[in-house]
């Protein structure tokens, strides 16, 4: 989604406000813009469509002055990607950008236009600096003015303004959308998240929903959704200018994807006692694991883990279990058991949906628990308790660790809820504690079998559609294979569990289709490979991702096999997401697309 940075500075702002929109190309976008604040202090701003490269071009060619600035990664909602679009928006007293949507800016547009104000874009962006800009011209000062202009905004919004003459002077206010002030020596900045400012700052304040925070190079003024004086703490953002860094790396997919056995590692560690072999919770603030049944929600790839976890909670646990895509059960009024918690899972713990079926959830008294990987952010602090990741901060668009991160809280929290109902003996939980803690070595021996998947993916490249099947916890892996595929390569993928493939997806079958199967050698891997049985009848390029047992099996018929180590089948959907995320890791690279940044995707969805 947009990327907000501004910064109050001591040098010239616009590279750096260049370098920090770099750091939020991750997000996703299509256009970007800076203004500052020139040494007369009038706004002159630089936009252009496209990528950031372009915008680059149009500052070395009209460079802009002043150590004052705010700049912007537009990822399109209203109005097409193009440079009259693209933020900053500005009036001759104002310059704004904006995340999120204001939902009646056509009612104030009208209004605004109907008293003299002239719009040069289609965006509902827009209207907040010409709604600033008339509070202004009513003699409010910026403070006053904005703060009247901001009760005004329906919708979700994050915005940073910057006022002609003032030169040290930036605003902030969100509602519903994440923004970060950073504190720097003599200087300050603000974000649409922790890594827009910390190529400046690791001090960093993280704003409330409603807060709106005044800004000048000695400090901030923090106000609150009641307009009363605001004391927000100062965090220490651990994540780091390195975090955001390739390394070695050619895409920060393949970094992520490599770096999954630490950050799996990281976070099994978090929830599990090596020495007594059982999983220990924090503290989940009146979540009772001991409860009938559970709801998990997510979107994407985070509902794919949460679709895993069904089957662990149901078969370890022992409760059962609902899942459901976010943006469908926040309008299906679902009905809840008596007993029930309800569990968010997310990356960035921002997506608006996610974030809305939460509050669902409180509305109706059901306890809510946050799997989510960004602290601070909005899920995050609006659950009763959280299960956070610790995947550390995701680029590449397309999720990896986050997920296996995900996977790996989950897992924890399964064990934990069998314990809570009974349904695991200590024996068990030792078992299943053990295998947790042998992933990260096993992850770390997946992610040896890229050279054969390197073979593979090219011929995937030349595919059209590529069908991916797994039975029982590896059907929401085939899931996130067809995903992970379609997100980066652009090819046309589908996810399916492997007995339903004779009703219907069979007729796509045919020697130009290859078929993923997801199928280690466990309990269901026999009637798996009567499906795969079915494939080769009809001519299907079968790829098998399997253990070496598996492969002996099914030697005859598969065109491709990529061999995984042997794992306890309660871990295998972590083991085996590594070869769904190489192969569409290493088909993309084969396409030649935008790996880190697909087009039309953007990192954190937090508009409906
Ligand atoms: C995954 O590769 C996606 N880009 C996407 O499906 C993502 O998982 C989804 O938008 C949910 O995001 P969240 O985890 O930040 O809530």
């Amino acid at each position: 989604m947009c990327g907000i940075i501004g910064i109050l500075g001591a040098g010239p702002a616009a590279p750096r406000l260049v370098e920090a929109l770099k750091r939020l190309e991750y997000r996703g976008y299509d256009s970007a813009g800076v203004a500052t604040l020139d040494d007369s202090g009038a706004l002159t701003r630089r936009r252009a469509s496209g990528k950031i490269r372009n915008l680059e071009a149009e500052l070395d060619a009209a460079p802009l002055s002043g150590p004052a600035g705010i700049g912007h990664t537009r990822w399109a909602t209203h109005g097409a990607p193009t440079t009259a679009n693209a933020h900053p928006h500005a009036t001759d007293k104002v310059a704004i950008v904006h995340n999120g949507i204001i939902e009646n800016f056509r009612a104030l547009r009208e209004e605004l236009i109907a008293g003299g104000r002239k719009f040069e874009s289609e965006t509902d962006s827009e209207v907040i600096a010409h709604l600033i800009s008339a509070e202004m011209d009513k003699g409010l000062s910026p403070e006053q003015a904005t703060a009247s202009a901001v009760r005004r905004l329906e919708g979700a919004f994050a915005i940073a303004c910057i006022f002609s003459g003032h030169d040290d002077l930036m605003i902030g206010a969100r509602k519903g959308s994440p923004l970060v002030v950073g504190l720097g020596d003599g200087e300050v900045f603000i974000g649409s998240d922790a890594i827009a400012v910390s190529p400046f700052t690791t001090r960093v304040v993280y704003l409330d929903e409603g807060d709106i925070a005044v800004l000048t190079r000695a400090g901030i003024k923090v106000t609150d959704a009641h307009e009363r004086l605001a004391a927000r703490p100062v965090h220490v953002f651990s994540g780091g200018v390195a975090a955001a860094e390739k390394g070695n790396h050619r895409h920060f997919m393949q970094k992520e994807i490599y770096e999954q056995p630490e950050t799996t590692g990281r976070t099994i560690a978090r929830y599990v006692n090596a020495f007594e072999e059982r999983v220990e919770m924090p503290d989940l603030d009146g979540v009772d694991l001991a409860a009938d049944s559970a709801i998990v929600i997510g979107c994407g790839t985070a509902h794919y883990a949460g679709r895993v976890a069904e089957y662990w909670l149901e078969q370890y646990g022992g409760i059962s279990v609902e899942t459901d895509i976010a943006s469908e059960f926040r309008y299906r009024r679902p009905a809840f058991g008596k007993k029930a918690f309800s569990v968010f899972v997310s990356q960035s713990g921002e997506t608006a949906d996610t974030l809305a079926a939460l509050r669902y959830c409180k509305e109706q008294n059901l306890k809510t628990l946050a799997v989510v990987n960004v602290p601070e952010s909005s899920i995050w602090r609006e659950a009763d308790a959280r299960l956070p990741t610790l995947a550390g901060p995701e680029i590449g668009v397309a999720s990896t660790k986050a997920f296996t991160a995900q996977l790996s809280s989950l897992a924890a929290l399964a064990i934990a809820v069998g314990r809570a109902k009974g349904a695991l003996s200590t024996q068990e939980e030792g078992r299943l504690v053990r295998a947790l803690m042998e992933t990260p070595r096993l992850i770390a021996d997946a992610l040896t079998v890229e050279p054969e998947i390197e073979a593979i993916a090219h011929e995937l490249a030349q595919a059209r559609d590529v069908l991916y099947l797994g039975r029982g916890v590896h059907y929401p892996i085939a899931l996130e294979g067809a995903l992970k595929l379609k997100e980066i390569s652009y090819i046309h993928a589908e996810g399916y569990a492997a007995g339903e493939l004779k009703h219907g997806p069979i007729a796509l079958i045919d020697e130009h289709t290859p078929v993923v199967v997801v199928a280690p050698h466990d309990a269901l891997f026999e009637k798996t490979l009567s499906n795969m049985q079915e494939v080769a009848a009809r001519g299907g390029k079968l790829v098998v991702i399997t253990d070496a047992v598996g492969a002996v099996a099914c030697a005859d018929i598969a065109k491709h096999i990529i061999m995984i180590p042997a794992c306890d089948p309660f871990v295998a959907p972590l083991v085996y997401s590594v070869p769904i995320q190489l192969l569409a890791y290493l088909t993309a690279v084969h396409k030649g697309t935008d790996v880190d940044q697909p087009r039309n995707l953007a990192k954190s969805v937090t508009v409906e």
